[in-house]
């Protein structure tokens, strides 16, 4: 059987039972006969403290000579009784028999032989470290109290999206990484080829033939699966989409990543107001669970990361969503601008919502989430259903304090003829897309969905300012280290 994790052995009522753990070392202390050695295993936040009396008669001359050893970043397997701590602050600590050390953690030996042996000092020494230094040791900064608690509700938060979705019988679907087509017909796609690029620069080639190319077609890393999942939304009825997604756009900030996850239900028989109530059910249902489920490491980002993110969390499971239409929403800001506020861009209608509007609108117009609507068709995607108006589509973005966009989604245009008459205004090319236009052929059914950046909804619930620091390896502009 495995070592039990300290997860399980805090959960116990201590009864001098033996427990084994096994762990790596966060620190070390000395005071007289005792030795106490905090250990974490990143099952939870808390570690185990366990106490060495060298005092006691017997005590073995192994785990003495480990423990003179033992240094803070050292794999350990620690065996003793589980009894209740005299000391404050810890309910249980392990009276300690035995110590193994598994892997040490040596001290700085910069000149060791053969080279490749040498050792820098253990980069986690106890102190605080800055979350950019630690984003240069991405391998081992999971081994901190922050980046173990960020692991934690990331699984969680996978679990509960999951849950939810099952548990409305949503059937889960995977869709290609590898597509020809641009589901959102932004452009902003990685290529994927097999030809050797620097064959064809030596060898002078003006042209690239990709009948050649593995797939005999051009093809790229895709940038959604909605349009897959629309597909079987068309058979299945409701479904979801839950993986990885890529995106080659220049944007160097604490919210964008060149490879993210997206959460992306697609539901049938459905119109916009019906993505609406599932995107503010879904949210409210995760929400509340990582208030209940990752309660321990919930408080740890709120004392140390984001003083408030408990409440702001509750606050949000318990309010009703604010609605305001696109234009509406150019009415207040430029209201705004035209009193006391300074935007950086000017809003006006047509433009893009920039992060400075859409904080503007959560924190002052609606005071907490605010789902936006009816966008200018020019901004956004070629799927999105036309509205009457002629200039704007059936589009909600869900937009939060602090964040802004969490969501994205629309209906989407059933009709087959409005739609390949806006993809040939957008310049697209049908024949790219017939299997997708099918659904519109046979057996069309009005539709909507989302997606949610499973980053940005880490971010927000943790309460992490850089979302490079939520998943473990990111990969963003100039950034593919690990
Ligand atoms: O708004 P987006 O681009 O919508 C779509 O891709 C649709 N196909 C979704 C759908 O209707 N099925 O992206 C959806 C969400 C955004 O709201 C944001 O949370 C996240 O994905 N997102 C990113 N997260 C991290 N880095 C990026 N570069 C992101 N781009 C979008
Ligand atoms: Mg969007």
């Amino acid at each position: 059987m495995f070592a039990q994790l300290i997860k399980e052995i805090l959960a116990q009522a201590p009864q001098s039972q033996e427990v084994k753990i096994c762990g790596w070392v966060r620190t070390r202390r000395e005071m007289k006969n005792l030795v106490f050695v905090e250990v974490n295993d990143g099952s939870c936040l808390a570690g185990i403290q366990c106490t060495f009396d060298r005092g006691t008669a017997a005590f073995p001359a192994e785990t003495d000579a480990a423990l003179a050893a033992l240094s803070t970043g050292a794999a350990v397997a620690i065996e003793g009784h589980l009894i209740a701590s005299p000391a404050s602050g810890q309910a249980v600590e392990v009276a300690a028999q035995s110590l193994r050390i598994i892997g040490e953690a040596p001290a700085e030996n910069r000149d060791a032989q053969p080279a490749y042996l040498a050792t820098p000092a253990y980069p986690l020494q106890k102190k605080r470290h800055s979350l950019e230094f630690l984003r240069e040791i991405a391998h081992l900064r999971p081994r901190t109290n922050t980046f173990g608690a960020v692991a934690r509700v990331r699984n969680r938060m996978a679990f509960a999206i999951h849950q939810y979705f099952q548990q409305q019988n949503f059937q889960y679907i995977n869709t290609p990484i590898i597509t020809a087509g641009d589901a959102e017909g932004a452009g902003a796609m990685f290529q994927v080829t097999t030809l050797d690029v620097e064959d064809l620069a030596k060898s002078g080639a003006r042209q690239i033939d990709h009948a050649k190319d593995f797939f005999g077609k051009k093809t790229f890393l895709t940038v959604s699966g909605q349009l897959e999942a629309e597909t079987y939304a068309a058979a299945l009825s409701r479904v979801y989409t839950f993986g990885p997604t890529f995106r080659a756009e220049n944007s160097n900030t604490a919210r964008h990543l060149a490879e993210f996850w997206m959460v992306e239900p697609e539901i049938a028989f459905a119109g916009l107001e019906n993505d609406m109530a599932l995107a503010e059910d879904f949210l409210k249902f995760i929400f509340k669970t990582a208030l209940v489920d990752c309660a321990e490491d919930l408080a740890f980002f709120d004392a140390h990361i984001e003083k408030g993110i408990i409440e702001t969390l509750t606050r949000v499971v318990n309010a009703q969503f604010a609605h305001i239409t696109y234009t509406d929403a150019i009415g207040e800001l430029e209201k705004a601008a035209g009193k006391s506020i300074v935007f950086e861009f000017k809003p006006q209608w047509g433009c893009d919502l920039q992060s400075e509007h859409e904080k503007y609108l959560t924190e002052k117009v609606a005071g907490g989430p605010v789902i936006v609507t009816d966008y200018p068709k020019d901004i956004k995607a070629f799927y999105m259903k036309q509205n009457d108006d002629g200039k704007t589509v059936r589009a909600m973005d869900v937009l939060v304090p602090r964040l802004g966009e969490i969501i994205g989604g629309s209906q989407r245009e059933e009709n087959l003829e409005k739609l390949c008459r806006r993809m040939l205004e957008m310049g697209m090319k049908l024949e790219d897309y017939a299997w997708y236009l099918d659904t519109r052929r046979y057996g069309t059914i009005p539709h909507a969905g989302f997606g949610l950046g499973f980053e940005r909804l880490i971010q927000y619930i943790t309460g992490m300012a850089n979302i490079r620091d939520v998943i473990p390896y990111p990969r963003a502009v100039g950034q593919a280290d690990f």
